[in-house]
């Protein structure tokens, strides 16, 4: 079982009590550390102009530099991995195993570096920091121990004279394309599904958090992973991404980011004059919280904000819409405001801030034009207060409205947004087909006391993860298996069961004996 809530490791790291978190705050907030990363492609002479990182908390602040990779070391990669693919997957599973529980080991050493990155590159909170780690760790060990059982032949009832068994092997090169807001669990989950299903890798983190993808690359060569197997290509989607996926020496694509994005890669697949890409995507949501009179308002209102604010609303699994029985609305949406003042806005390495920044100026133009359009089109519920410093940062202040139509949301509002929607006892049934209608299906809040109507809206309600009477984020790997469904991603589960096949393809192996 994953140790995800445990905040200490084995390896002498103990961030599991507040002394230490606290010493770890201050280490981050005083600490001049910078760091550099290039691409990681033995062979290739990456040229080019450096590109400056900033802290989202505090722009004035360097935390570093990236060098995108060019087109002859985009190329010089995929060479490399077509080359390195056969002996990697001629490689033990046993053996690739070993070497990705390694890496989580090293990692779990190395977490205060890891989480201290996080918060400067990524703005994320040091609590959001040390699950980033630990989801990270949980990834690689999980996938492991699946490569350990998976990639062992099956074998087979048959006629007697003859054998049967199925057997699993790498599909060849694989691209792993993460997004910002994971920079080390979703990057490095993908890289350890891939490799340890055989396949030889090229990761391009996004742009945005290339420092995290370039140490976690490193850690994973320190471990074991040879350096043409797992190969690094910072940079732009439009060049670096859409050039790997439009190659046919690509056998397959993990993709985690937004729906755009994936039809985008699923059409530069399609179009190859090549055999058909897999792709893997995990996108994005219009998440709902249904809540109805029988929900107790105290535990609604703090799951609501957990779901909607935690990590600045920055995760796809976040609350954008909670949908509340009329009979209470008045109460819970009195509670929200109350709450709301209370939220922490601030220097995401202090301990006592509740929301960090937004990742990019981009980010919250595209907030601040949703906040706009709201102040005509809404009810204004509250807006929590700016704490002192953030005016040298890309922050947004967490806000909620009331509406009148989950209609009027026409796309993912990426940050810390709440949307309140009233609803009558004889409109459940229509609350979850609206909710159907948007076309995503990613995470679904549940709040109720009555079975009946928590079994009834599991039943109609597309979505991956449901979560009753309590948050909806922060899904547990190998306990919480995640990923959407329609235009949130075309599965499988990441930390399920299933995720690790789909890198592989199949071998029925016939013997007449
Ligand atoms: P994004 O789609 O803009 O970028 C994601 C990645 O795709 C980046 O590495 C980017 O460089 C790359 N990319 C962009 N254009 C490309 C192209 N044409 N070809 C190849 N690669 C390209 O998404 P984002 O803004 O980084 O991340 C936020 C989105 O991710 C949200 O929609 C969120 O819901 C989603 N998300 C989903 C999950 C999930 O598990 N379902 C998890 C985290 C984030
Ligand atoms: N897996 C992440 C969550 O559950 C996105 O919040």
């Amino acid at each position: 079982r994953s140790q995800s809530h445990d905040r200490s490791n084995s390896m002498g790291v103990n961030l599991a009590n507040d002394a230490a978190l606290e010493s770890l705050a201050g280490q981050i907030r005083s600490a001049t550390t910078t760091w550099s990363a290039t691409p990681l492609v033995p062979g290739a002479q990456p040229a080019g102009t450096k590109i400056e990182v900033t802290n989202p908390a505090d722009r004035r602040m360097h935390v570093g530099d990236w060098l995108p990779a060019d087109s002859a070391t985009v190329e010089r990669a995929l060479v490399n991995a077509v080359a390195a693919q056969p002996a990697w997957d001629a490689t033990p599973a046993a053996s690739r195993a070993a070497i990705l529980e390694h890496a989580a080991d090293l990692l779990e050493q190395r977490m205060p570096q890891f989480i201290a990155l996080c918060t400067r590159e990524a703005g994320k909170t040091i609590p959001d920091g040390v699950a980033e780690v630990r989801e990270a760790v949980d990834f690689l060990r999980y996938y492991a121990g699946q490569a350990r059982s998976a990639f062992v032949p099956e074998a087979l009832p048959g006629p007697t004279g003859e054998s049967n068994a199925l057997q699993l092997a790498g599909r060849g090169v694989f691209v792993c394309i993460s997004p910002w807001n994971f920079p080390l669990a979703i990057f490095a989950g993908q890289i350890a599904a891939a490799l340890a299903a055989g396949n030889s890798v090229l990761a391009k983190p996004a742009e945005q958090t290339t420092l995290v993808g370039f140490e976690a690359v490193k850690l994973l060569h320190e471990a074991g992973i040879p350096k043409d197997v797992l190969q690094y290509l910072p940079g732009d989607g439009a060049t670096v991404g859409a050039a790997l996926t439009s190659d046919p020496r690509v056998a397959g694509v993990a993709f985690t980011g937004s729906t755009e994005t994936a039809r985008a890669i699923n059409r530069a697949l399609a179009a190859r004059d090549a055999a058909i890409g897999v792709l893997i995507a995990e996108t994005g949501g219009q998440n709902a919280l249904i809540a109805d009179s029988s929900a107790l308002p105290e535990q609604l209102v703090k799951d609501a904000l957990a779901s909607a604010f935690t990590s600045a609303g920055q995760r796809c699994s976040a609350a954008r819409v909670l949908f509340v029985q009329a009979d209470i609305a008045d109460k819970v949406i009195g509670m929200i405001a109350g709450a709301m003042a209370e939220l922490v806005v601030g220097d995401p390495a202090l301990l006592s801030t509740d929301v960090g920044p937004v990742i990019d100026t981009d980010a919250k133009a595209l907030l601040d034009e949703h906040a706009t359009r709201m102040q005509g089109a809404a009810k204004f519920i509250a807006e929590a207060k700016l704490g002192a410093g953030t005016e040298h940062g890309t922050f947004f202040a967490p806000r909620a409205w009331e509406l009148q139509s989950l209609s009027q949301l026409t796309r993912e509002n990426f940050g810390p947004a709440l949307h309140v929607i009233r609803w009558n006892a004889d409109q459940l049934d229509a609350v979850v087909d609206a909710i159907n209608a948007t076309g995503f299906g990613l995470t679904l809040g549940i709040h109720s006391r009555i079975d009946e109507t928590v079994e009834r809206v599991i039943q109609r309600a597309k979505v991956g993860n449901v979560y009753v009477n309590r948050n909806q984020i922060g899904a547990v790997v190998g306990v919480q298996p995640f990923g959407g469904q329609n235009l949130s991603g075309t599965g499988p589960k990441a930390g399920g069961p299933h995720y690790l096949p789909r890198f592989a393809t199949e071998k029925t192996v016939t013997i007449n004996t």
